[in-house]
């Protein structure tokens, strides 16, 4: 078996082994792609400073996300369509997170349903909601996420329509896959991801199928979900699910300091500063280099949580030296499951795990929670540039 030293090897065997249009559909920006490309190329102008003559023994990276514990502050982002980068894909990065100690996040566009991954696991996961126009359906799923003992709920903000991927139109994605002619050249080349997908009944998207009105297939899917985005999403709405909910609740998407002190007065428990990985704003600011104006914007009233661009332990340090309590990984994991399943998700946070705990020593530090602004050196400018 290879040997992975990084989160690059994983992305590669992903791109060997899944078919292309879920590959293409992980690894994708929207529009132009500009957002998506600089989540990664702003997290490598910043620099750390190096540290010596301290003592690094005793390290931990041990922390707490919205007071629950966990391992290293790394939490597994919700993925649409995960189990169909590998068989029962989100079961299995669920076990995978938990076995690590880090929150695993069920989209609710996910393959396997959220009774799925309740039944398959011990530790409580983290449900995340896609506002839609149809109440009932949105009561229900939270009363659903309540039932299978989720532990927060993680409201998507920066969703509401879809920014296009080109890649998407032009492969026709759906799930599961319709056999045309350049699907079918393609899976023949994909064997092992095709028996594992022969072998499990999880192949649509599984917390909708059977549960929305009007979906009794998979086939009007693609365009239910289309319609059922509701663009009407506001504060008030929002009000409404936490009403619903009544428990620990996280919001994701906030990219902008005033949507930050909303939040914050709103009263939610944690933002995640995020542009969804660069799939919907294009032309948006990376999520790095917004999270120091939010961080000094709000981050005395509400935990902040960041995602976008992490593809290693220093990119993680980064962000915590920027102010973050947390990160949020998304195709980090995904290329791990893609690669290898359960053990290619476990593989990749051991890589950022141990990345994040040399690095951390390297800077001269010990505990995770100490890691401040004075870890990194960032260009001039970097963060007043755009005004
Ligand atoms: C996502 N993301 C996402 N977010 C969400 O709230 N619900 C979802 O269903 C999805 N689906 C989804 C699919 C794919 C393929 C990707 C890559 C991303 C966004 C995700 O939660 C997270 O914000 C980003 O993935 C973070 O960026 P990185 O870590 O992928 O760079």
């Amino acid at each position: 078996m290879a040997v992975i030293t990084c989160i690059e090897d994983l992305k590669r065997i992903h791109k060997r082994r899944a078919p292309k249009m879920f590959y293409d559909y992980a690894e994708s920006g929207s529009y132009t792609e500009q957002t998506f490309r600089e989540n990664s190329s702003d997290f490598a102008q910043i620099r750390l400073r190096q540290k010596v003559a301290v003592d690094m023994s005793g390290r931990s990276t041990a922390t707490e996300m919205i007071s629950q514990k966990v391992t290293m502050p790394v939490a597994l982002a919700p993925v649409g369509l995960t189990g169909m980068q590998c068989a029962d894909g989100e079961i299995k990065a669920a076990r995978a997170a938990e076995a690590f100690g880090v929150p695993f996040t069920l989209s609710t566009m996910s393959i396997c349903s959220i009774e799925d991954v309740a039944t398959h696991t011990k530790a409580p996961f983290w449900f995340q909601l896609y506002v839609m126009r149809d109440e009932d359906f949105v009561d229900a799923i939270i009363e659903r996420a309540k039932k299978a003992g989720c532990s927060a709920l993680v409201l998507t903000l920066d969703l509401q329509i879809l920014g296009q991927r080109h890649k998407d139109l032009k492969n026709g994605l759906s799930a599961p896959p319709k056999f045309t002619l350049p699907v079918l050249l393609d899976l023949a080349t994909k064997w092992r991801w095709g028996l594992e997908m022969l072998g499990t009944p999880r192949r649509s998207f599984g917390n909708i199928v059977g549960h929305a009105k009007g979906v009794g297939d998979t086939s009007s899917l693609m365009s239910w979900t289309a319609e059922q985005f509701d663009p009407q999403l506001d504060w008030n709405k929002i009000a409404r699910i936490r009403e619903k909910w009544g428990g620990k609740l996280i919001l994701k998407g906030i990219l902008d300091a005033e949507d930050a002190r909303m939040a914050a007065d709103f009263g939610a428990d944690a933002i995640i500063v995020s542009n969804h990985g660069g799939r919907q704003l294009d032309g948006a600011l990376s999520a790095i280099r917004i999270l120091p104006e939010i961080v000094a914007a709000v981050g005395d009233r509400i935990e902040i949580h960041m995602d976008s661009g992490i593809r290693s332990g220093q990119d993680v340090l980064k962000a915590l030296a920027l102010g973050a309590k947390s990160t949020f990984i998304g195709r980090a994991f995904i290329y791990g499951l893609g690669a290898m399943g359960q053990e290619g998700v476990k593989r990749a946070l051991e890589v950022i795990h141990k990345e994040l705990d040399i690095t951390m020593a390297l800077c001269g530090e010990r505990d995770v929670k100490d890691l401040g602004r004075h870890n990194v050196l960032l260009p001039e400018g970097f963060t007043g540039q755009y005004k």
